[in-house]
Formats: C-alpha cells, structure tokens, sequence
C-alpha cells in the first residue's frame, strides 16, 4: 500500500473560510460578507467575520502543518484583502500578511501554493456586474500581476483558480453561493469569464514568476444515473460531465468549448478568447468527494438536475454519499480525456459529527474510515497509470463551511471556536503516519 516515491503530502485551506480578521488592517469586504449578512443564507447567520482567526494565529497553525509532515501548503488570497476596492488602491498590509505566509512556509521547509481565487470576490467589483462583467478578465490580470510581483520569487506552484464551476454554476445559477444569482445565461457568461480569466493570469505569472508552475483547480464530477433509471437517464451523463468539468478543462486541454454546449457559450466568446485560455499549464488540482447522481429534469435550464444518491452509501455530515470508487473514476476520467496530465488532488475529506472525549481528544474514526477508502481508490488510480503527484486532505481546521456554516467540521484539527484552541483529531495522527510512511497503515 505505498505511494509513488516523492509523492507530495499537503494540506488545503482558504482565505474567507480561516482567517478571519474581517476589521484589521484594511481588508475590503468580499461577496462572501454580503452574502452572510443576507438573512435566511448561511445556517445559524454564521459569517467569515472571525473564523479561526488564523489571520493572527496563522503562526500556531503552520506549525501544525509542519507537525502534519505537510510539504505542501495551498492556501488562498483573498483578493479584497490587498485590493479592498478590486483594483486601484493597495492595501500594503494585506499583502504584508500574504508574505509572512509565504515566508512562514518556506522557514519550516515546506512549499507555498498560492490560490489566487477562492470564492471571495471583492463587493465592490460585484457592484460592477462581477463575473458576468467582461472586464473581470482583466481585473484579475492586474491582481494577478501585484501579486505576482511580490509573492512570485518565492512560490513554487500557482493555483488561479479554485473550482470556477462551482462560482459559475452554484453562485450564478443555483444561487447557493454567493453572488446569489438564479440566472442560468449569466452563469454561462460568468464561466467563460472565469475561463478567460484563467488563461490570462497564466500569461501573466509565467512573465512575472518564471520559475513557478501554474494549474488550475476543478472538482472532477463523473455522472451516474440513479440504479432504477438507469435506461432512462444514461444519455444524460455526457452533457452533466461537458457542463461540470468540460466547459473548464477542454479549452485549456483542447482549446474549445464541449460540442454539445458551443452553442449556449457562442454569444459570449469572442475571437482569441479561446487561443487566449489554451495556453499550457503544469497541473491540474483535482477537488473530489462524493458520487454525482443526476435524474431528468423536464423543466430546467437542464435536463438534468442532481439527485440524491442510493441509500446504500455511507454518508458524511454533509450528507454526500461515500464512495472511494467515484474518487479512481473522477481520476480515470481526466487521465482519458485529457491525455493523463499531472495531477494533484488538492482537496478531499469528510464532514463529521466530532465529539471530544472527557479528556479533550477527538477519537474521529469516521473520517479516518474515509480517507482510508478514498486513499485506496486513489492508489488504484495510480496503479493503472493515472499521474497523480501528490494529495492534500481538506483541511486542515475546522472551519467556516460556506452556506453550511461552521457546524460542518472537516478539520483535520478541531477548532473550539470560543477559545479559539487547536486540537489535532485522531485523524490529524493518522495522517501523519500515512505522509511519514509515505503508504496506507495496515488495519
Ligand atoms: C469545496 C471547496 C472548499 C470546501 C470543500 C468542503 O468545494 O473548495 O472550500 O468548502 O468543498
């Protein structure tokens, strides 16, 4: 059960969800604040306003990478911080912070990966149209490019963005994520800016950061149809694999849109956009976990809309099903159609119910259960040739969870949000032992 040699352990956070520090220092709000301050949205009106604080804490915690066995630390920057209005002014302290993250990484000898986009989208490019907003492209050049300026010396691998599938499908059309929207042709529009967006900032950080690779992050979704409609729906998957991991990878892997959805996209693509996003990354960070079932929808922008998965599965505190095997597939899926590319899964885990014991420790055997069945599909992608490189578990804190607010933990540390104390679970040990044996403990 060992990993390849020079397999590279990490772990995954983001910047709305850990920091906090919403007050200091001249960080401008973000449609994440917006979007929790909008009554009914966010469970139990939880907000980002604290979190885990790590904007002061972030010392503590990047010694528990380190005590993690961590070589890798994908961290995001959230873009108001350090341009509080989305371009224009600068805020030197937010980009003071991003530094001593970077510097902090490098001091305990592991390596940065910079996400330059992960959900936070400043409120005053929102008020602009946001996404939907053909400029955005090159807003995120100019962000890209301080950034960039400052930080590029020193990162190893650049992240641009983190599952824009999910900003354009589940922000703009399904309204469960900030911005809000229930518009199916502004999602379209927000995707192909997102797209765009992308291909830019690669031209920009490979001039401005030379030395770094660059990827992008998508949550890989192979579709399955519900066991008893099997004969009914099975022609549905393509269009739901086109919508959710094509429209993002096939321009950068083959440099035009899934035929089946060229013709939504045409009214927004413009000449050179396409050649724009083609240009060549380094990796793809790939997000997985859970099966996507999908049933007809007679009535949708889609003819498909998710479903709730079989009742056999095992389910985490989200309520995703568990399935290792949807894990080997995803990775099956973009080695087969983009020409077995290296990849990073930089994100899986499981939500769980974590109760500590009397004395403090959190025994979570669910979630060890988990990543053991996602470890083993993982190894049998490998083992038939997927080029995988590396894994980071998410995450490494409890934290604030989107619009399911901070009760779903996926923390590999338990976070008490009074007291703001760290506590590493059962599975922060068993993790380490997984990186320090670079292989899958025996039972
Ligand atoms: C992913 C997000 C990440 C986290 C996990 C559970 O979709 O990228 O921020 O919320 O889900």
């Amino acid at each position: 059960m060992r990993f390849p040699e020079n397999f590279l352990w990490g772990v995954s956070t983001s910047s709305y969800q850990i920091e906090g520090g919403a007050p200091d220092d001249g960080r401008g709000r973000s449609i994440w604040d917006t979007y929790c301050a909008t009554p009914g949205k966010v469970a139990n009106g939880d907000t980002g306003e604290v979190a885990c604080d790590h904007y002061h804490r972030y010392p503590e915690d990047l010694d528990l990478m380190r005590e993690l066995g961590a070589k890798v630390y994908r961290f995001s920057i959230m873009w108001p911080r350090v341009l509080p209005e989305g371009v224009g002014r600068i805020n030197d302290k937010g980009l003071d912070f991003y530094e001593r993250i970077v510097d902090g990484v490098l001091e305990r000898g592991m390596r940065a990966w910079p996400c330059l986009y992960h959900w936070d989208l400043p409120q005053a490019l929102q008020d602009r149209g946001g996404w939907t907003n053909r400029d955005i492209a090159s807003w995120f050049t100019d962000y890209t490019a301080l950034i960039a300026r400052r930080l590029g010396d020193r990162v190893e691998n650049w992240v641009t963005f983190n599952e824009p599938s999910v900003s354009a499908w589940v922000g703009h059309e399904e309204g469960r994520h900030a911005p809000g929207l229930t518009d199916p042709r502004a999602a379209v529009r927000a995707a192909h800016h997102l797209n765009l967006a992308h291909g830019r900032a690669v031209a920009v950080l490979r001039e401005l950061s030379p030395r770094a690779g660059v990827g992008t992050v998508i949550p890989i979704h192979k579709a399955r149809p519900l066991p008893q409609f099997q004969e009914r729906d099975a022609h549905l998957v393509p269009l739901f694999e086109d919508k959710w991991n094509g429209v993002f990878l096939d321009p950068i892997y083959h440099g035009r849109y899934p035929a089946s959805l060229e013709a939504r996209f045409a009214e927004h693509v413009r000449d050179g956009d396409l050649a724009e996003i083609h240009r060549p990354i380094d990796f793809v960070g790939v997000n997985q976990y859970f099966p996507s079932y999908i049933q007809q929808c007679a009535n949708g922008a889609w003819p498909f809309q998710h479903a709730d998965p079989p009742l056999y599965f095992r389910r985490t505190e989200m309520n995703w099903a568990i399935d290792g095997h949807a894990f080997y597939e995803a990775l099956m899926f973009v080695k087969a159609r983009y020409g077995n590319p290296p990849v990073h899964v930089t994100e899986n885990g499981g939500a769980f119910i974590d109760v500590a014991g009397a004395d403090g420790r959190v025994d979570d055997q669910d979630r060890i259960a988990y990543y053991r069945e996602y470890l083993i599909g993982l190894q049998r992608a490998i083992s038939e040739g997927a080029d995988v490189r590396g894994f980071m578990p998410w995450s490494l804190l409890d934290n604030f969870e989107w619009a399911r607010g901070y009760a779903k933990r996926f923390g590999l540390v338990h976070v008490d949000y009074q007291t703001q104390k760290r506590t590493p679970k059962a599975s922060f040990h068993f993790m380490r032992k997984v990186i320090a044996e670079n292989a899958l403990p025996g039972i």
